[in-house]
């Protein structure tokens, strides 16, 4: 078979990529090793992890907080297996999606390992070892990541997990240990302590979140720890052994120091991810890539291989659904003899948990760093009618503008529904709005929007309702 463009993986990356050139008129297939479609983040990610999420949260507001809502529902009751049905419900409805979009927009699917075995060619090797050829204009690298295994530590799925163990528990934990206190740990540690597990969370560095505002960190490990998490930071996990039932972890301070052990039913390691590109024979067409392992682009998502492009996970740059699709759309768009583009300035960062975490654009570490002035404006929740008669009033919005040009430059938010709430503002800095841009927008009341807009008044201390 002879195309404009064969995909090699089907994640958010690689799906929107070939929908987008669909659209355009390239004829167009994907190649998946996985039975279903939509990668990492529709059938081990996002979904799953948010459908937990979700219903863990119902959980915990039955059990916690109805009562002072005057709803009295007696105890609830957990039913995992029920709730785990729900979660694989979420994921099958999407990735089923994803099937039908692919089929709607005539995109060929091959079910298999992609490997490329030159410039215009990409083998299909089939479960049952079974292999076709593909000839094409154009090869897209979309395979995504993996998790990084901390070295001596075997993930067995069971005992210990990574996200994606995690996410398939039968039972709930009595102890978790959480190794990492990035989005995985805190989302996934939030599921289970939801649940009735105990949580303690070892971190190697002195704060939760590295990559987000150390501010937003502060106050969100002190929320969680409110809600019964329990952090060891500046600590390193040396072992972990696996007995019969459970396992010991040890642990000492990061800088060295008189060990300690922990004693866990579970074991979570959740210290980042690495691209994914076994067996798809980069060293073969000699496509270069970094000291991380990452696939090398330009600025067009070209490897330095005539005719082999790579996007999302796999290249340089955030490990988020949304920018591996920003990155798919604009790739196919470029191929297709359009100008595609994503602005790397403004991706958002959500951290589902609750209160959630979101930013968009820079952090005050990143512009103390790069030495640019800027004026801070924050307004906390507890100020905002709307959280307020919600009850929900942990948490603030913190806006960072130009000193000189009142240009919006970062927007920071932990609070109940901060994931959605940035995007007003991420909508705001593709506009390079300034803060009075927003400030002068009239906000629905009563909303918890309005603290974003007394944000933006409070950069130049006008804020009405603090
Ligand atoms: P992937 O989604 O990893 O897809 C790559 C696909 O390529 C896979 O299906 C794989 O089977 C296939 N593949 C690999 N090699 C081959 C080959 N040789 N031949 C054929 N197929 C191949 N991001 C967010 O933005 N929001 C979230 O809420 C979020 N939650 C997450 C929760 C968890 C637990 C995890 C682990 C990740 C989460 N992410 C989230 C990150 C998100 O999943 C990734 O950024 C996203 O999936 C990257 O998309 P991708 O297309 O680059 O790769
Ligand atoms: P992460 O990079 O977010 O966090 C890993 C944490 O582990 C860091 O705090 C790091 O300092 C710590 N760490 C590293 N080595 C350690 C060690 N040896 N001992 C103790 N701590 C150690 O990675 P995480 O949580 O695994 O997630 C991977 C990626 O998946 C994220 O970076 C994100 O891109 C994506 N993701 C996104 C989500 C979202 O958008 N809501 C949800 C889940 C994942």
């Amino acid at each position: 078979m002879s195309y404009d463009l064969v995909v090699i993986g089907t994640g958010p990356g690689g799906y929107v990529c070939a929908i987008r050139a669909a659209q355009l008129g390239l004829k167009t297939a994907v190649v998946e090793k996985r039975a279903t479609h939509g990668g990492t983040c529709l059938n081990v990610g996002c979904i799953p992890s948010k459908a937990l999420l979700h219903a863990s949260e119902a959980f915990e507001e039955a059990n916690k907080h109805f009562g002072e809502l005057g709803i009295d529902v007696g105890t609830p009751k957990l039913d995992l297996t029920k709730m785990q049905a729900f979660k694989q419900g979420g994921v099958d409805g999407n990735t089923k999606g994803v099937e039908f979009l692919l089929k709607k927009n005539k995109v060929d699917s091959y079910h298999g390992r992609g490997r490329i075995a030159g410039a215009g060619r990409v083998e299909v090797i089939s479960d049952d070892g079974g292999n076709q050829m593909l000839e094409t204009k154009s090869i897209v690298i979309a395979t995504g990541s993996d998790v990084t295994r901390l070295p001596g530590v075997e993930i067995d799925e069971k005992t210990v997990v990574s996200s994606t163990g995690a996410l398939e528990l039968a039972q709930v934990p009595k102890k978790l240990v959480v190794i990492g206190a990035g989005v995985i740990g805190l989302e996934l540690g939030s599921v289970w302590r939801r649940l009735g597990a105990e949580v303690t969370v070892i971190e190697y560095l002195d704060r939760v979140l590295p990559g987000m505002d150390g501010e937003v960190g502060k106050q969100f490990q002190r929320i969680l720890a409110k809600q019964g998490m329990t952090f060891k930071l500046s600590t390193k996990v040396t072992g972990v052994a696996v007995a019969d039932k459970g396992a010991t972890v040890t642990v000492e301070p990061a800088q060295g120091g008189e060990a300690e052990t922990i004693e866990a039913d579970v074991v979570l390691v959740a210290i980042g991810r690495v691209p994914y590109t076994e067996g798809l024979g980069l060293e073969t067409v000699g496509v270069a890539t970094d000291e991380k392992g990452r696939v090398q682009t330009d600025s067009h998502y070209a490897t330095n291989v005539t005719g082999i492009y790579a996007i999302g996970d796999v290249i340089a740059g955030p490990m988020l659904a949304h920018k591996a699709e920003d990155e798919g759309v604009a790739l196919a768009e470029i191929l297709a003899g359009q100008s595609g583009h994503v602005n790397y300035g403004v991706i958002p960062n959500v951290v589902y948990t609750f209160p959630e975490v979101a930013s968009v654009g820079k952090t005050e570490e990143e512009l103390k760093k790069d030495g640019i002035a800027y004026k801070t404006g924050k307004f906390p929740f507890t100020a905002n009618g709307r959280a307020k008669a919600n009850g929900t009033t942990d948490g603030f919005v913190k806006i960072l503008a130009d000193t000189e040009t009142d240009r919006v430059l970062g927007v920071h938010i932990v609070g109940a529904d901060a994931g959605n709430l940035i995007a007003e503002v991420a909508v705001a800095m593709e506009f390079a709005a300034s803060a009075e841009d927003i400030a002068r927008t009239c906000h629905a009341h009563p909303t918890l929007t309005e603290a974003v807009k007394e944000a933006a008044l409070a950069v130049d201390k006008r804020a009405i309702h603090v």
